[in-house]
């Protein structure tokens, strides 16, 4: 309330016209800032301009009285006539309860200040024993929201004229005159603005009152009161004009937003001036705030709360990755969960390259740099096994060779292990070989391909710092951008190779690169890895699957296929047919043949890599076959070696069990089922 005042009220008090000069004929206040009043006991002006005779107080009276004396009669005039006046004004009662509050009253008195009036009763304006005293010349329109059955009161919402005392001469229920209707009530106390009309006709010694609601366009053609007095009798030559009010047991407040007053003409109207804003309805607005608001805002805070909580929880356990003390060193090579799964978009399905047998592959986009990755995400359940298998894959990471596609890195979360590739945007090779390619390759990429992943594997085996065992050597394993040949996923067999007990042998790799006595001792050695690339090697050259069940019987093992026709002396008929004629014999013979060659079942006969990259390079010739002795049984399926001691693998329909499944990896089913 003691704000700085608003562009408005400093309008208002600008509207504000006093026209009382010398004999003070009239006012108006629209707004009572600067207005030339004297306030006692609680009135103020507030900063808004609103004049508040009494505030939210109990017992207290206040006054307000126009500061200058009002000339009522012509003092050379000996017929001791009083002049007519008009006055109007706007006021609202405010209370802390819509059914008590205080009274106050528009007075004509012949002081200022009403000395000795009681605070609380009286109406500010006399104490038991001056009430009802003529010697009072007292003249006052009463607001009255009490029923004081000692005054006579009718009611406890009425307007009434009292001379001198409480005992009102004329009084009525607080109404107004609609246009052309009845009278309709209005409730004093209703806390909006009403306005007031007070006539007198001097000559005629008629006094009117007048009541209406703020929103009416202009005064009642009916007054609410209307009466025959002499107020000759009481009026002095000089009295002073305002407004009185006194509060009971009840705070209330007392406004007046406007005044205009004028000696022998209508005063100003009202209704059509900018007036002071009132405070808003307050006490039943706090409440609602209180007792709806309030609890309502605590419980959407502590509900958005626990929301952001819960929200921080999952999230932390949606990024949560495992870290331990000696992860430390791998730093570089350690990428963070949720950059990963930002750079797949969550491991969405459009991002999904493929399924393998150690788990699925995303495309992503890394953010910080943009560079293209591939994710593979492996569920994995041995704790022991991770740190070996993390340092061995973090070591290969440092190997570099352009035939390699190594490890850029890796994530652990529980139970899963995520290893970050270079993306290649081709795929990988199987893609182009078999199952209704949409484009083959020809021979010189084939063969470029088989040199450049024979060149990696070599690479593993012997010209890094140590022996590297490939374990998964296939054509879905080898990709590459240019059709290079690149070798990928190599030593991730390991994984599940570590900490396990050797009684439950444990293999990994992939049906029909298998070398038999792999699959007998679960031992991984260079050996297999020759096997397996002698079994890409026939992939490659006859574009079909070691294993393919839809061939017919004697077609289902690549391996007899190519036997059978190396052993009628005419090879190049396994040749793949998609070649066409655009191939060199000698390469695709020689293909087949090291093919052939690498697939035999006793492991001391297979090449090195080293022999197989010299054979390729055509820088040793390749031996005769027919002096190994070959036979269809010597190879793959050797009898009483490889598969045929394996329990599942000794009916056939084990192996069309296997591939219609496309399960590759036979580990899930040799360990659970042991
Ligand atoms: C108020 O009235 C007093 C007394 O007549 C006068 O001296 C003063 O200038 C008036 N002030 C205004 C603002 O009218
Ligand atoms: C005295 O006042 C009355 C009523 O206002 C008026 O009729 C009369 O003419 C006045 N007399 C003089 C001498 O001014
Ligand atoms: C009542 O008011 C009159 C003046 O109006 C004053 O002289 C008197 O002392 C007051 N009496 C009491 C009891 O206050
Ligand atoms: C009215 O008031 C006057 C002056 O205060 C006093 O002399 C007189 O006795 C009072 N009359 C009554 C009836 O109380
Ligand atoms: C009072 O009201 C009556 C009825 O509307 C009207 O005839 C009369 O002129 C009014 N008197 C004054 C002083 O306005
Ligand atoms: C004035 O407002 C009251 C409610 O406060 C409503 O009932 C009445 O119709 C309004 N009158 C006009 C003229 O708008
Ligand atoms: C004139 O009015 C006064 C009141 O102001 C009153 O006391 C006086 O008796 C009146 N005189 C006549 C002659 O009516």
């Amino acid at each position: 309330m003691f704000s700085k005042p608003s562009v408005t009220t400093l309008l208002l008090l600008a509207l504000a016209t006093v026209a009382l000069a010398g004999n003070d004929l009239g006012f108006t206040y629209t707004g009572f800032k600067s207005a030339n009043l004297s306030l006692d006991g609680a009135a103020e002006t507030t900063s808004k301009g609103l004049l508040r005779l009494t505030k939210d107080t109990k017992q207290r009276k206040g006054h307000a009285f126009y500061t200058n004396p009002v000339n009522f009669k012509n003092k050379l005039n000996s017929t001791n006539a009083s002049f007519s006046f008009s006055t109007n004004f706007v006021f609202a009662i405010r209370s802390e309860y819509k059914t008590l509050s205080g009274q106050f009253a528009f007075v004509i008195a012949p002081t200022r200040g009403l000395p000795g009036a009681l605070p609380s009763q009286y109406l500010g304006l006399f104490n038991s024993t001056s009430n009802g005293n003529t010697t009072n010349q007292v003249i006052a329109i009463e607001f009255d929201t009490i029923k004081s059955s000692e005054f006579g009161d009718m009611d406890d919402n009425h307007v009434g004229i009292d001379i001198n005392g409480l005992e009102s001469v004329g009084s009525a229920t607080a109404r107004y005159y609609a246009a052309n209707t009845e009278f309709l009530n209005l409730l004093l106390i209703s806390g909006e603005s009403m306005q007031v009309w007070i006539e007198y006709d001097g000559v005629n010694k008629q006094i009117n009152v007048t009541m209406a609601p703020i929103n009416m366009s202009s005064k009642p053609h009916v007054p609410l009161l209307s009466m025959n007095l002499d107020l000759s009798q009481i009026l002095n030559p000089t009295m002073y004009v305002g407004f009185s009010s006194s509060t009971g047991s009840v705070r209330t407040s007392h406004y007046i937003l406007g005044w205009s007053f004028q000696i022998n003409g209508p005063a100003q109207d009202l209704i059509r001036s900018p007036l002071p804003v009132l405070p808003r309805l307050g006490p039943k607005k706090i409440s609602k705030l209180l007792t709806i608001g309030v609890p309502l805002i605590s419980v959407s805070s502590v509900t958005l709360a626990i929301f952001v909580i819960i929200s921080i929880i999952r999230r932390k356990r949606k990024f949560a990755e495992l870290l331990e003390d000696w992860e430390l060193d791998y730093g570089p090579q350690r990428y963070r969960y949720k950059d990963l799964y930002t750079a797949t978009k969550g491991f969405g399905d459009k991002e999904l390259l493929g399924a393998g047998g150690f788990g699925t592959v995303y495309r992503g986009v890394l953010s910080a740099t943009k560079v293209e990755i591939a994710v593979k995400k492996i569920s994995h359940n041995s704790r022991q096994g991770v740190r070996e298998f993390v340092a061995e894959i973090v070591s290969m990471g440092r190997l570099r060779h352009r035939n390699l596609a190594p490890v850029l890195g890796y994530c652990r979360r529980k139970g899963e292990l995520l290893l970050v590739y270079d993306y290649m945007p081709n795929g990988s090779l199987d893609k182009y070989l078999y199952d209704e390619p949409e484009t083959t390759l020809n021979w010189n990429q084939r063969f470029r391909v088989i040199k450049g992943v024979a060149s990696g594997l070599f690479y593993l085996h012997e010209e890094w710092d140590q022996v590297v065992v490939h374990r998964d050597v296939k054509a879905s394993n080898v990709l590459d951008g240019e059709f290079n040949g690149r070798l990928g996923d190599f030593g991730l067999a390991r994984l599940y190779d570590h900490g396990t007990d050797p009684q439950t042998t444990h293999i990994v790799g992939t049906l029909g690169y298998l070398a038999p006595e792999h699959t007998r001792t679960g031992k991984a050695t260079t050996s297999t890895d020759v096997f397996a690339f002698g079994a890409f090697l026939l992939e490659v050259a006859c574009g079909r699957r070691p294993i393919d069940n839809r061939a017919s019987s004697e077609n289902v093992i690549l391996v007899d296929r190519v036997f059978t026709c190396w052993n009628k002396g005419r090879i190049l008929e396994a040749r793949d047919q998609k070649l066409g004629v655009d191939f060199v014999a000698e390469e695709v013979e020689l293909v087949l043949k090291l093919g052939l060659l690498c697939s035999h079942s006793e492991p001391s006969v297979r090449p090195s890599m080293r022999q197989v990259v010299e054979y390729l390079e055509r820088h040793v010739p390749l031996p005769d076959l027919t002096g190994l002795n070959l036979c269809s049984s010597g190879l793959m399926f050797a009898s009483g070696d490889g598969l045929g001691n394996f329990p599942l693998f000794s009916q056939s329909s084990a192996v069309n069990y296997l591939c219609s499944h496309q399960s590759s990896v036979v580990e899930s089913l040799l360990s659970g089922g042991r």
